[in-house]
């Protein structure tokens, strides 16, 4: 009898490969995905399935990069320089994301490349094929770039267990209403047993969407589809917390915290950390921070707000703009308010080693999170994870998922630029013992509920889904 598989599928593999003087490299994901679920892909005959992110230059290329990524468990699905304009860049970044992030007025409706996000799902559907899985195996699915390949693999197996997790906000059934394709988006997610979300939020309006547009019926959380019941849940996304913690207490980061501080002659640091994204809010931090300036003068030379933006995505427009105005505001805020002795913003367009951002982490006096909407966000966990042993203020938009969890946070609506403000003084001055206070009971909860609880309670769930079904029949 062969062993039960489980089967990764998302958009990227969790590497990356690039190629210098002529040769491949193959350089593995520091994400949170990829270290959750590291565990499981490389056990047994398990494996994960998706976009290495790089498009080979020859057939030959092709069967090379196979190979390598066999050795490691890992299948890729190539794409074609029109596949990633039209159902990466176009359709999930140009229609998907902005419209699941409440931003209807970004959304770019082209038929052409909702043909290419078909087109693409399917070829995701062919290569889990490929693999031969029975209705043993376990498939998890991720994110809102396959949301059509749960039915199309359920096409192949009626009884075949499917898990789909969206990272990424759901938003109210009238907003997604909006999408042309609606129907199809929902009844391809439907092909899974399990759907699960962020919040509690994203869940029942995934639900709504369900009853509202596909006037499907409903029991409790589940959705029914014809005579099989699809379960929507809330499993809430965790970091591998001891790897965060550890680092930060690493001999080489200690070194690193105290250059950084040093450099920045002891003033406060406020951190920022984000992919360059709309919904991370960038702008408004800014706005606030500039209104921090004025209205607190006393702060002037003392604060420096470090910015790291991670690039991401600027082949579309939207992306490409924001980082224009984002360099237009630095270079304001930093001309006027800055002096010969001090530059209010440490800003940073690059991609850093796990390492540097655990310096940052653990040198930095307050972490600033002013998503306007976030399936979850990673970094206030991750903040938190390396302040075990030292001071810091988290201060997190209500707007991002992890404030359903953090509630120790100083929570901010990230539209109102002077709650930002003020949110800045109050971590600047919060007493040491209330610090230590709201750190640890924020840290209680990132140590509890991290990644290897999450992966665990999803397929645990996903096993007890597929008993209940196998009863009903
Ligand atoms: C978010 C999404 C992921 C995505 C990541 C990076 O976290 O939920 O699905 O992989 O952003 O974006 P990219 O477009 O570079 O894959």
């Amino acid at each position: 009898m062969n062993k039960k598989r489980t089967i990764i599928v998302s958009n990227r593999l969790p590497i990356r490969i690039e190629k210098n003087d002529g040769e491949l490299k193959f350089i593995q994901s520091e994400g949170g995905l990829a270290t959750g679920l590291g565990s499981i892909y490389k056990r047994d005959n398990n494996i994960w399935i998706g976009w290495p992110g790089y498009i080979p230059e020859c057939e030959e290329e092709k069967e090379i990069i196979r190979k390598r990524l066999a050795e490691l468990n890992l299948i890729p699905v190539f794409l074609t320089p029109e596949q990633i304009e039209g159902y990466y860049e176009g359709f999930s970044n140009e229609v998907l994301w902005p419209i699941f992030h409440y931003r209807l007025s970004y959304a770019i409706y082209k038929q052409e490349n909702w043909q290419y996000y078909k087109e693409v799902n399917q070829a995701f559907c062919d290569a889990v094929w490929a693999e031969q899985p029975n209705d043993k195996d376990e498939i998890w699915i991720h994110d809102y770039q396959l949301m059509l390949l749960p039915r199309l693999i359920r096409q192949g197996d009626a009884n075949i267990s499917i898990g789909y997790f969206q990272h990424i906000p759901f938003p109210p059934d009238e907003i997604f209403r909006c999408i042309p394709w609606r129907d199809e988006l929902l009844e391809g997610v439907l092909g899974a047993d399990l759907i699960a979300f962020h919040t509690y939020n994203d869940t029942q309006h995934f639900l709504n969407a369900g009853t509202h547009i596909l006037g499907l019926t409903i029991k409790n959380n589940c959705l029914q589809i014809g005579d099989r019941s699809v379960y929507i849940e809330v499993y809430p996304m965790g970091i591998d917390y001891d790897k965060f913690s550890a680092l930060a207490e690493n001999q080489e980061v200690q070194t690193r915290v105290k250059c950084i501080k040093e450099h920045y002659h002891n003033r406060k640091i406020v951190l920022s950390i984000d992919r360059l994204d709309y919904s991370k809010g960038i702008l408004e931090r800014l706005y606030a921070f500039e209104n921090f300036l004025i209205n607190w003068p006393q702060y002037n030379n003392q604060v420096v707000l470090y910015m790291l933006v991670v690039p991401s995505r600027d082949t579309v427009p939207q992306y490409k703009r924001l980082r224009d105005e984002i360099d237009r505001l630095v270079g304001h805020i930093n001309a006027v308010y800055g002096t010969n002795e001090w530059t209010p913003i440490a800003y940073y367009y690059n991609t850093y080693p796990v390492e540097e951002l655990s310096a940052l982490y653990a040198a930095a006096d307050v972490c600033l999170v002013t998503s306007l909407r976030d399936g979850m966000n990673l970094v206030c966990k991750e903040y938190v994870a390396s302040k075990e042993n030292k001071q810091g203020v988290l201060i997190l938009s209500e707007l991002a998922g992890a404030s359903k969890e953090l509630l120790d946070a100083i929570q901010v609506n990230p539209n109102a630029i002077d709650e930002i403000s003020k949110a800045i003084v109050q971590a600047l001055e919060m007493p040491k013992e209330e610090q230590r206070k709201r750190m640890d009971a924020n840290i209680a909860i990132v140590k509890k509920f991290n990644i290897n609880h999450w992966v665990r309670l999803f397929f645990n769930r996903l096993r007890e889904i597929k008993h209940i079904q196998k009863n009903e029949m």
